[in-house]
């Protein structure tokens, strides 16, 4: 498939992002792919692989990787008896939801399998065992204050200078959503990062 092709493909995957929201992220992911070739990336939260197929289009332009991490057991939204529960997900052996089956067909479907790499496991216990500095980091894991304040604090020091976190979910008015993306967003701008776009909820910084 092609850039294009891929991003075409990515608005028909089961998720939570909107065409015009992975179309930017897929936009910087391109000119940070072309900055620096090679580089490694990181997204927690991946889901059915909708995001990753958006960062990985613009990825595989610059033969970088993108590692996607998620537990594949879904958020607490996602669970049985709340709004984003989707009951084609569960796993009718053990009765728990699990995306891991849906990310791997997404990701095979879009050509990716060398350009994207699954990291299954909780992010914190990953992070802990995680080595490599970023060149790009997509924060989009649960959306709890624990959860995503655990994400910030592992994983944004790894960032390199001149490299990008995106944050999904950022909503300024707590009428929009929920608190702990924005927080988060609030406390990379008081750090080291600076604002170089914001589309819908997702905001895309850049390091210092
Ligand atoms: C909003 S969804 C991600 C949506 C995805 N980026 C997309 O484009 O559709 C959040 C995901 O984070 C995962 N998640 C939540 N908490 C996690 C944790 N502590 N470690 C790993 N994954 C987690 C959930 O399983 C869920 O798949």
């Amino acid at each position: 498939m092609t850039y294009e092709e891929r991003l075409a493909f990515a608005a028909t995957v089961n998720g939570f992002m909107p065409p015009d929201e992975g179309r930017a992220l897929a936009r910087h992911g391109l000119a940070r792919a072309s900055e620096r070739p090679g580089g490694t990336w990181l997204e927690i939260g991946a889901w059915c692989g909708k995001s990753a197929v958006y960062l990985g289009a613009a990825a595989a332009t610059g033969e970088s990787v993108l590692y996607s991490l998620d537990h594949h057991r879904g958020s607490e939204e996602n669970q049985f008896g709340w709004d984003y529960h989707d009951p084609t997900l569960v796993d009718p052996i053990d009765g728990r939801l699990n995306t891991l089956p849906s990310w791997q067909r997404t990701i095979a479907v879009a050509g990716l399998e060398e350009t994207v790499i699954g990291l299954v496991g909780p992010s914190s216990v990953v992070a802990a065992h995680f080595a490599q500095p970023l060149d790009l980091l997509f924060i989009d894991g649960g959306h709890g204050h624990d959860v995503a304040w655990a994400d910030y604090t592992a994983w944004t020091p790894a960032v390199v200078s001149g490299g990008l976190l995106a944050i999904h979910d950022v909503f300024p008015d707590p009428a929009d959503g929920g608190r702990p993306p924005y927080e988060i967003y609030l406390a990379a701008l008081a750090d080291r990062f600076v604002e170089v776009d914001a589309v819908g909820s997702l905001r895309v910084l850049r390091a210092n």
